[in-house]
């Protein structure tokens, strides 16, 4: 990780207790009593930090107004590892945030060369239709393409306005010493982001109040430097903005190892919430890498090593929300008893069940997919 994050960079992050030290994120588990209903991944120390979250809580438990935020960049295939943003998202929308999704395809034209018709495509049928099929509601939710923010003139406006002041409030100097290497786009691509997640506080929008960034840890140097911009435009009296919240996950393990991440860019790398059961199944046994014994008489003797076994990582994440299951299965397996292929079965079951109804639900979600769009 060297002692920066990179957030257009692809290396996994190893050592989260780290982040606490380095960079000032706080640590999740001591809002948890505080959190009704909580994820699983919440519960299980998988959201293991936050910057400044209570405050969202506060406004969540006492029925006050909160923004949710996230955007996405369309880099092809929607899988596992979007799944665990998506059911955050669904969890603050059911407990009540204004919804905000946006996409960035600006951000993905200039970082990465694409056009902006293909990822208008790619960000309605793989992640739209996939939000819309895990249970995102359109009440409440303005989903927007930082290319075309609303057919509402004022809003458009005062949003572009916003990307185009915030960068007063930055100094070159803190942009290197956070990014490293600048170029133009990445500068274009920060401030657009800064403005992203401040506007929904401004008059146009909700005004003044909570907004929360449910984001990949990657994406937090944006997240402290739009928190000291929004208190700096306060201190200057331009802009009455909430320094914004954020939380953050551990990224679901790509197939090939626990330190590696699923990337679109590899097939073999990922589940995707497309795959068909026998895809997935495929997958698992052929790709995922086992914590087992190199021998059938090495895993009786010694066990499973649960800690770098990939499929039984994937259960911990989200596949087996029984804790005490969840247990057995470890017991089992560290013991010897269970062998690779039986918990890889295991998984198996729990996906083809998953999939095999996420599939009908995405046939559904298509034709409702208008209801969110041409705000
Ligand atoms: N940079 C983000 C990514 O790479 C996308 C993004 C743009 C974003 N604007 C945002 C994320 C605002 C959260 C909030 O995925």
């Amino acid at each position: 990780m060297g002692n920066r994050i990179d957030p257009w960079g692809s290396a996994s992050v190893k050592d989260y207790a780290r982040l606490e030290k380095e960079f000032g994120i706080e640590r999740f588990s001591k809002l948890l009593p505080k959190i009704k209903d909580p994820l699983l991944t919440m519960k299980r120390g998988i959201v293991f930090g936050h910057r400044d979250f209570g405050k969202v809580i506060e406004a969540m438990n006492r029925g006050k107004k909160f923004v949710m935020l996230t955007g996405l960049m369309p880099s092809g295939k929607f899988h596992l590892g979007h799944k665990m943003v998506a059911d955050e998202i669904i969890y603050l929308q059911k407990h009540g945030a204004r919804t905000y999704l946006l996409v960035a395809d600006i951000e993905a034209y200039n970082m990465r060369g694409k056009s902006l018709d293909e990822l208008r495509k790619t960000a309605i049928e793989e992640y739209l239709v996939n939000y819309i099929a895990l249970g995102l509601k359109p009440k409440h939710c303005d989903f927007y393409f930082q290319s075309s923010r609303s057919s509402d003139a004022e809003k458009s406006n005062a949003y572009y306005r916003l990307i185009g002041m915030v960068s007063k409030r930055a100094t070159f100097n803190e942009m290197k010493a956070i990014y490293g290497e600048l170029t133009p786009s990445k500068i274009m691509s920060v401030f657009t982001q800064v403005a992203d997640i401040l506007h929904p506080q401004l008059p146009e929008f909700e005004g003044r109040c909570p907004v929360v960034v449910p984001v990949g840890v990657d994406q937090d140097p944006h997240i402290k430097l739009t928190r000291d911009i929004a208190s700096r435009l306060k201190g200057n009296n331009e802009f009455d903005f909430m320094p914004p919240s954020s939380f953050y996950h551990e990224f679901m393990p790509g197939l090939k190892g626990v330190d590696t991440k699923m990337s679109s860019s590899d097939p073999y790398s990922y589940i995707a919430l497309t795959d068909s059961p026998a895809e997935a199944r495929k997958k698992v046994m052929k790709y995922a890498f086992s914590g087992g014994g190199n021998s059938l008489e090495e895993h009786r003797k010694n066990g499973g090593n649960t800690k770098v076994d990939v499929p039984y990582r994937m259960l911990y994440y989200m596949f087996e929300p029984d804790d005490n299951k969840l247990a057995k299965i470890k017991k089992e397996y560290e013991s010897g008893n269970m062998l690779t292929g039986e918990l890889k079965q295991i998984l198996v079951d729990k996906l083809t069940y998953f999939l095999e109804r996420h599939h009908d639900a995405r046939e559904k979600a298509k034709d409702k997919v208008s209801e969110f769009l041409g705000n």
